[in-house]
């Protein structure tokens, strides 16, 4: 049998499946950057273990203090002018910055941490 290189079917099953993709991660990244993206980060890392966090699923800790009104906040733990990259440095690595801080680090990336500061800095 010649073998002949096919044609229509799968080719347009491909494409179909493609466009799906990309209309899949157009939608998802509309709903999920910045701010809405770190609320469910926050989430994620299960900050909520110990902070209550308004509009976070399953965030009412109170190891710590709530993260109610931050972004309207002058200082990070009493001590650090409430900056954004300052707040994303304390996200990642709150022992650099206050090595006797109780708040452990919690390996969290520098995009993520960019998303929850994001949407703490928005809780007025
Ligand atoms: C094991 C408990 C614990 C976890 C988990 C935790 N924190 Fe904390 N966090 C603390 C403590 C304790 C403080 C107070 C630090 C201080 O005053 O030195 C704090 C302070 C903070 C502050 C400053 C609050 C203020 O009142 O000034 C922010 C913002 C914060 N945490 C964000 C986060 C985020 C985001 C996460 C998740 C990535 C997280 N924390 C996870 C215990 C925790």
């Amino acid at each position: 049998m010649p073998c002949r290189p096919q044609r229509g079917g799968p080719a347009l099953a491909r494409s179909i499946v493609f466009a799906a993709a990309l209309f899949a991660s157009v939608a998802c990244c509309a709903a999920t950057t910045g701010a809405d993206r770190g609320r469910l980060l926050l989430a994620q890392y299960q900050c909520g273990s110990c902070h209550s966090i308004p509009g976070v699923a399953s965030a009412g800790g109170r190891v710590a203090s709530s993260l109610k009104g931050f972004g309207a906040r002058s200082y990070i733990a009493g001590r650090l002018a409430n900056r954004q990259e300052t707040l994303i440095r304390w996200i990642q690595n709150p022992k650099a910055l206050v090595p006797d801080t109780a708040m452990p680090s919690m390996a969290v990336t520098p995009d993520d941490a960019r998303d929850m500061a994001a949407y703490l800095l928005e809780l007025k």
